[in-house]
């Protein structure tokens, strides 16, 4: 367990579709290191700018969307430290403003940006730990073409795929459509590679749905994955815990139930069933509006107006003996059944592997790893969340962590990987230049 009192940044919000649900799972981790340390919100607007200040801890001031409370600062390389903006040049010289220092940063940024790497290595070039992947293994659990080729060469499950881009869509999109005809039976799923939370997703079921499906996944992104439907089955996620090296731990397992927000994804799981406690949750995420600036809630032509409905048959169905929904706030406020009620066999089957995808994209912190099982029970991995919602807590209190403790662990495996990381030599000494500067003449290279 790490020392009390660290001064931790809680980074979230950022440009990305899932701005919204990030500020819930942001606040939740501030609320659970409060605890025991002094954490620092950071919020990362639309535009990128990033604020600092413990009045962003409340929840209403992001009621129009967004927060200026705080104050705008910088990100000082390689200093690791937050630089208040205006100042940089001035009062901050003239000591009269306090740069923000840092001992870690706990990463709550779902989706663009914030989970593919880019932020992981904005903090990397600041020399500060933080909770999470490094770069390359936030980027190839972010992009589901990239994760589908690591797990398949690792011998794990998924299902079969095809890969369009948007710049042959563009030039041929009658052909985008015949090519996924030729290849898979409908429905299929088309998705954005990049996106989460349900955002873009469309079911299939008709060759006519396949144009808006692909209109819409290419405004969102520039590559479309498509799979046939894997369906009458459950779905089951299973979060893990841990880093390179080290044997991973996994959580519970929980069966997120779709079609419970009664909205328009029914069917499949929508972003009203991840995260808006059946249709009427509260806070920033209620707020996503069909056809807005967020094209999240409803507001996908294709997804929620065609999917067939009934898919899952745990939907609406009695909960199993022993299993508990959920409610609440942010990912956590979905509806649920932990664990899920999946027999003793599958429930292990589904851990261990949870634990070798992890593994095989070289995750580190916590991560959510999602399954779609099929009608005949053959289990195939869906994606990796390397900062799932929430951060996957309300798996781990009934696995025996409660999310104070979860947090520490977060921290410890921040500092672990930091230390791996100071281990490998960056330092490669020659006499190069010495020996150019004494033979060249004068300055010319
Ligand atoms: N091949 C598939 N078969 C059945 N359902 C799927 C398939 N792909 C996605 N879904 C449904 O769509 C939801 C969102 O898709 P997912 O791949 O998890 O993307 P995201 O990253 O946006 O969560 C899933 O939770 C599941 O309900
Ligand atoms: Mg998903």
């Amino acid at each position: 367990m790490p020392k009390a009192g660290l001064r931790v940044g809680v980074a979230f919000g950022g440009r990305s579709v899932e701005h919204d649900v990030s500020i819930l799972t942001g606040l939740q981790a501030v609320e659970a290191l409060s605890e025991r340390h002094l954490p620092v919100p950071i919020y990362i607007d639309r535009t990128g700018a990033w604020r600092a200040g413990s009045e962003l801890r409340e929840l209403s001031s992001y009621r129009d969307g967004a927060s200026g409370a705080g104050q705008e600062v910088l990100l000082d390389i390689p200093r690791g430290r937050l630089l208040p903006s205006q100042e940089r040049g001035g009062l901050l010289r003239r000591g009269r403003a306090e740069p923000i220092e840092l001992d870690v940063v706990v990463l709550a940024t779902h989706g663009t940006e914030g989970e593919d790497g880019c932020l992981q290595g904005a903090l990397e070039l600041a020399g500060l730990p933080y909770v999470g992947p490094t770069v390359g293994a936030a980027a190839a659990a972010m992009d589901k073409l990239l994760t589908k080729a690591v797990l398949s060469t690792a011998g794990l499950p998924v299902a079969e795929w095809m890969a369009l881009r948007r710049e042959s869509f563009e030039r041929d999109p009658a052909g985008a459509a015949a090519a996924i005809e030729a290849r898979f039976e409908l429905p299929v799923y088309v998705k954005p590679a990049t996106l989460g939370s349900s955002v873009g997703v469309s079911r299939c079921a008709a060759a006519s749905d396949l144009a808006d499906a692909l209109t819409l996944c290419f405004e969102l992104d520039r590559v479309c994955l498509v799979e046939p439907a894997i369906e009458g089955g459950v779905e089951v996620n299973c979060s893990v815990l841990g880093r390179p090296g080290v044997e991973p731990r996994a959580s519970v397992c929980e069966q997120p139930i779709a079609g419970a927000s009664g909205g328009a994804g029914a069917g499949f799981l929508s972003f009203e069933d991840k995260y808006m406690n059946g249709g009427k949750g509260g806070g920033p995420a209620a707020g996503a509006k069909a056809g807005g600036a967020n094209p999240a809630a409803g507001g996908t032509p294709a997804a929620g107006a065609k999917a067939g409905g009934g898919a899952n048959p745990a939907a609406g169905g009695t909960p199993a003996a022993g299993a508990k929904v959920g409610g609440g706030a942010g990912m956590q406020g979905a509806q649920r059944l932990i664990p899920a009620p999946i027999g003793a066999e599958q429930t292990a089957e589904v851990r261990r592997l949870a634990c070798r995808a992890f593994e095989a994209l070289g995750c580190a912190g916590v991560s959510r790893v999602d399954f779609l099982i099929d009608a005949e029970g053959a289990i195939h991995i869906n994606e990796c969340n390397t900062i799932p919602g929430s951060f996957s807590f309300y798996l781990w209190e009934p696995s025996g962590l409660p999310f104070a403790d979860l947090m520490d662990e977060l921290i410890d495996l921040a500092f672990a990987e930091r230390s791996e990381k100071a281990r490998t030599t960056r330092v490669f000494e020659t006499s190069l230049l010495s020996e150019r500067a004494a033979a060249g003449a004068g300055s010319k290279v």
